[in-house]
């Protein structure tokens, strides 16, 4: 029986800045999985290209960036593999198969694609539509089984276990035939959704997600923010007139304190109960002193990390195409088995 090796996979698009949201709902538990198992870690540019465009130029430096800054909060591009997705066609080739297999009924159910599309459903691009399938690709291609991601993105991971499926069962002879004496060609990803601030809301309004869109820049705190920055928007985060509660359930209607008290524990590796424990009765303006300071602790050195990276764009560009290279060594043998079980000539 051929065995599947656990391997984790996961993406983030390069459009716009990164934040703090980013870093603790996702970023955090891509650098803390790469001790336990093979990561693949992907710059998801194919994705970045279904919605507004942005000038070819600030495309690449985005992409840049967002390198930079996975390797700014802890990747080792050495240990796990590091690229962008535009560099392995085995992604785009692999979707436009996994299109053929998913159903119009299941992508009508996607959530993301609605929220995105709004209204004008009509002048939506058709990438947008299929973005989940090109998602599920993403993680197929190397048959992955572990998938760190935020919340916002279990609908779509549920979409990639069904393609797996279909595919499997669709072609299972072939796949037999192929020495998968179970018939488990493809794995049955799982969603990894960790860390104790998976959701981290607005510093402007504790019931919006922190988001690289909202036209505030004092609503976030970007992995490129100075000290002082940092300082400057904990400062002035959206509170509430009541002093801290001492327990978890004194945070119930109270999305602020909530949101703040989360972000401190994250940072700070500790849980939202210490925390209340710590500063609880106390008012807000002296926990913000707090946490400002490990706010900064923590986020500077990365800070500084990223500007010394962005000063050297063509070391991003060898490290992008050495993750490249291994990233095509893994997908290109799996692609070929693909091709095989659904009946192409192959060279
Ligand atoms: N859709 C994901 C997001 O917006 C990004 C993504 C693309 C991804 N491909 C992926 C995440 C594969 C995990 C695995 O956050």
């Amino acid at each position: 029986m051929i065995e599947l090796k656990p391997r984790v996979f996961s993406g983030m698009q390069p459009t716009g800045s990164l934040h703090l949201g980013n870093y603790l709902g996702a970023l955090i538990n891509w650098v803390a999985m790469q001790k336990t198992h093979e990561c693949i870690y992907c710059v998801v540019d194919l994705h970045a290209i279904t919605a507004e465009w942005l000038e070819p130029e600030e495309l690449r430096q985005s992409i840049r960036r967002a390198a930079a800054a996975y390797i700014a909060c802890g990747i080792d591009p050495k240990s796990s593999i590091l690229f962008n997705q535009s560099q392995v066609t085995e992604h785009a080739e692999l979707a436009w198969i996994f299109n053929c297999v998913a159903r119009l009924g299941w992508l009508n159910r996607m959530t993301q694609f609605k929220e995105k599309a709004g209204k004008d459903r009509e002048n939506a691009s058709v990438g947008l539509y299929a973005y989940p399938n090109l998602m599920a690709a993403d993680i197929l291609v190397y048959r992955g089984t572990h998938v760190p991601v935020g919340e916002d993105q279990k609908q779509h991971l549920e979409l990639a276990r069904d393609i797996a499926q279909k595919f499997n069962n669709d072609w299972r002879e072939a796949i037999v035939a192929k020495g998968y004496a179970d018939g488990m060609f493809f794995p049955q990803p799982e969603p990894i959704i960790l860390g104790p601030a998976t959701r981290v809301m607005s510093l402007r309004d504790g019931t919006k997600k922190m988001s690289k869109s909202d036209p505030s820049d004092l609503s976030r705190i970007n992995l490129t923010d100075d000290a002082e920055a940092i300082a400057r928007k904990i400062q002035r985060a959206k509170t509430d007139p009541d002093a801290l509660p001492s327990e978890p359930k004194g945070l119930e209607g109270r999305p602020e304190a909530d949101n703040l008290t989360g972000i401190y524990a994250a940072l700070a590796g500790t849980t939202q109960e210490a925390v209340l424990k710590e500063f609880g009765g106390g008012q807000f303006s002296t926990f913000k002193k707090a946490l400002a300071d490990v706010a900064v602790a923590k986020l500077a050195p990365i800070t500084s990390e990223m500007t010394r990276l962005s000063a050297d764009p063509a070391e991003i560009d060898r490290i992008l195409a050495d993750g490249a290279r291994r990233a095509r060594a893994i997908a290109h043998p799996i692609l070929n088995e693909v091709k095989d079980i659904v009946g192409f000539v192959r060279s």
